[in-house]
């Protein structure tokens, strides 16, 4: 049992942005401990880490998602009531939807990502200076689109691609970029609701297989479709992640940079380009925490849970355990050379089985766009980084290297 520690925080959420990505994980090393109290405004926040605390906070017996995702991400971020904040029957039957949509796709939609990478090099072999990250939010946004049948002239890629990153930005934003994050969801809805309500009144045509037309005319438990909107929201859930994945891009770019020692066996190997993507899902900060609810009164290792109390998982610190990885803040792709993976130990889109917990069912995909994006950037162009702010912060999230990423002088190799 532990002696467990209270960790004051007066000012709630302002305190927890402030500390940043470390919060958790700096009080449970001080503490040697994997629970933590928070005193969050005088109420009781529990907080878990390790991998026991991610196998506890999986445990859909003890925990739920109704009424943790906080009212203002999810009007940013997820949507109101999406697949993210659902339960039970109600989310396996949902979650299904996901999980077919991309059973198998990985292949395709990377391939779908990297003509859209491709068809940017001549324009940027007449530009000065290209910002990777910019790039890659449109190019995302643009393959996004395309997967899930949602037409998209070129002329409105930005636009979309901007609204779609400013959702993912508000996510630790207080002041502005909270309210730029909920215009943008505002907005977007609107577009995708439109055109929900012309697939389901004949409209448009997409193709069968699509998100569009899977989304436009799926069934709930109880028979009935989604609302226009609800459908826009989960429709959003394909495609504003896809285009957060620009994120993982720029930092996949920092980590080639920073270890050219890896240039020959990134050329040479696919199997080492898989463990540098995996490396980089571990060492950069993007998921700081999830949170949920626990259903019922339950005590854990000394630690009192009561009905309703609000649970966070520490999802950065658990790809920072020193318990879990040797020398954890040391970039080494060769550690998942031997791996000894669990459900709850490598947990970046969280943890569980994707079928029957909340974990991200697009692991598949990710993993792929980022392999095959790393192979576009590492081999099949060359391109000069020119001095630029490259330093990005542990207290901001999400993070992002400050320049996003200069390159110029590009070529095809
Ligand atoms: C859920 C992370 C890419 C669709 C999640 C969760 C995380 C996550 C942490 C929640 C896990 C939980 O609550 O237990 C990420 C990261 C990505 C990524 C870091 C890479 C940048 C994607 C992509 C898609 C996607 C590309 C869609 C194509 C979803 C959906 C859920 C989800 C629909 C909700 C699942 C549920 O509630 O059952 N993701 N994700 N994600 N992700 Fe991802």
């Amino acid at each position: 049992n532990y002696n467990i520690p209270v960790i004051d925080v007066p000012e709630g959420l302002k305190d927890l942005i402030t500390d940043g990505y470390n919060f958790i994980k700096n009080n449970t090393e001080q503490h040697r401990c994997d629970i933590l109290e928070l005193n969050f405004m005088g109420q009781k926040v529990v907080c878990l880490s390790g991998e026991e605390g991610a196998r506890l906070f999986y445990d859909s017996e003890r925990f739920q998602r109704y009424g943790a995702v906080p009212m203002r991400v999810q009007k940013t971020l997820f949507g109101v009531n999406a697949v993210h904040t659902m339960d039970g029957q109600g989310h396996i039957h949902r979650k299904q939807l996901f999980l077919s949509l991309m059973r198998k796709k990985e292949k395709k939609v990377a391939q779908l990502v990297m003509k859209n990478w491709e068809s940017r090099i001549d324009r940027w072999a007449t530009s000065k200076n290209v910002v990777l990250f910019d790039e890659a939010k449109d190019v995302l946004c643009s393959a996004a689109c395309q997967w899930a049948g949602i037409e998209l002239p070129e002329s409105e890629v930005k636009k979309r691609a901007d609204e779609l990153i400013a959702m993912v930005d508000a996510l630790g934003g207080l002041g502005p970029r909270y309210y730029v994050g909920k215009l943008a969801r505002i907005k977007t809805e609107k577009w995708l609701g439109g055109i929900i309500d012309d697939v389901r009144n004949g409209r448009l045509k997409p193709e069968e297989n699509t998100a569009l037309f899977k989304i436009a005319f799926f069934k709930e438990l109880d028979g009935k479709e989604l609302s226009s909107q609800m459908a826009a929201v989960e429709l959003l859930n394909i495609i504003r992640p896809m285009v957060a994945i620009s994120l993982l891009v720029t930092f996949t770019a920092l980590a080639i940079h920073k270890h050219p020692e890896h240039k020959e066996k990134l050329l040479l190997d696919s199997s080492f380009r898989e463990m540098f993507v995996q490396e980089v899902r571990r060492y950069y900060p993007f998921v700081p925490v999830l949170g949920a609810r626990s259903r019922k009164g339950f005590t854990w290792k000394g630690c009192e849970f009561k009905e309703k109390m609000l649970v966070i998982l520490d999802v950065y610190g658990i790809n920072h355990d020193p318990r879990i990885w040797d020398d954890p803040d040391k970039f080494n792709p060769r550690r998942f050379e031997d791996f000894d993976s669990s459900l709850y130990n490598f947990i970046p889109q969280g943890g569980g089985d994707p079928t029957k917990t909340h974990r991200c069912p697009a692991e598949p995909i990710t993993i792929e766009v980022l392999k095959n994006t790393l192979d576009f950037l590492a081999n099949k162009i060359t391109y000069d980084v020119p001095d630029q702010n490259l330093s990005y912060s542990l207290k901001r999230a999400p993070s992002l290297p400050q320049s996003g990423f200069i390159i110029s002088n590009v070529k095809w190799r």
